[in-house]
């Protein structure tokens, strides 16, 4: 399974990479509007800085909601690096657009994904990644990672080379969840990532050697 980083701060993308489990990154409108990055040409400089750091694609979403829009966009994103994915809301523009892309040697990740047949959609239109949201449907009560197992099953049974992306990932739960569901990448905050790492028997285990190696030292 690969790990993206979900998150337009170049530090925490240098981190993620440093640990040496980073693949690609994500990112959305709201967060490059966190880091402050506005202007046309501070957003294009900031996606070439993202792909310079890591050696997996980036996402890079379009602002335009019309396909012409989309189209021009994208075309303008994918042009920044080999890395840069178009990323394109699942709306009946972006299912054009995708298939636009798709028939270009584009690739695209197809986001705001709710339910099993907007994937379908997705996937039929030649989309490069499908985004299935899993934190925001828990967070209306409805159950994420259900419609994780479904896309991945779907997928299955045709074949579909779209891979899932499973993104608004909130916990380390969630991750593992997703990789014995069988999503192709996980998109997360850096801070789920570095959560795998955390097991208190481990702490507890490394204090015990360390303190008995000093312990032997000493004698
Ligand atoms: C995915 O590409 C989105 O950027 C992201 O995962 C959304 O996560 P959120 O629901 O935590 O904002």
């Amino acid at each position: 399974m690969k790990f993206f980083i979900d998150t337009a701060n170049l530090d925490e993308i240098r981190e993620a990479h440093d640990l040496g489990v980073l693949d690609g990154v994500t990112t959305n409108p709201s967060l490059m509007a966190k880091e402050g990055i506005s202007g046309e040409a501070n957003i294009k400089a900031h996606y070439k800085a993202i792909c310079n750091i890591v050696e997996d694609k980036v996402s890079a979403e379009v602002i335009a909601t019309d396909y012409e829009g989309m189209v021009r966009e994208g075309k303008e994103l994918a042009k920044l690096d080999d890395k840069i994915v178009v990323k394109i809301p699942m709306i009946r523009d972006g299912v054009k657009a995708i298939h636009y892309f798709h028939s270009e040697g584009i690739r695209t990740n197809c986001t705001l994904i709710f339910s099993s047949g907007q994937a379908l959609l997705a996937a039929k239109a030649g989309a490069s990644y499908v985004s299935p949201f899993i934190g925001r449907l828990d967070d209306i009560a409805i159950d994420g990672l259900e419609l994780i197992g479904q896309i991945v099953h779907i997928y299955q049974n045709y074949g579909y080379e779209t891979e899932v992306l499973a993104a608004s990932v909130r916990h380390t739960m969630h991750l593992i969840k997703c990789a014995e569901l069988g999503a192709d990448v996980v998109t997360c905050p850096l801070k789920v990532i570095t959560g795998l790492l955390k097991h208190p028997l481990t702490d507890s285990g490394l204090a015990q050697f360390l303190a008995d190696h000093a312990k032997a030292a000493s004698k």
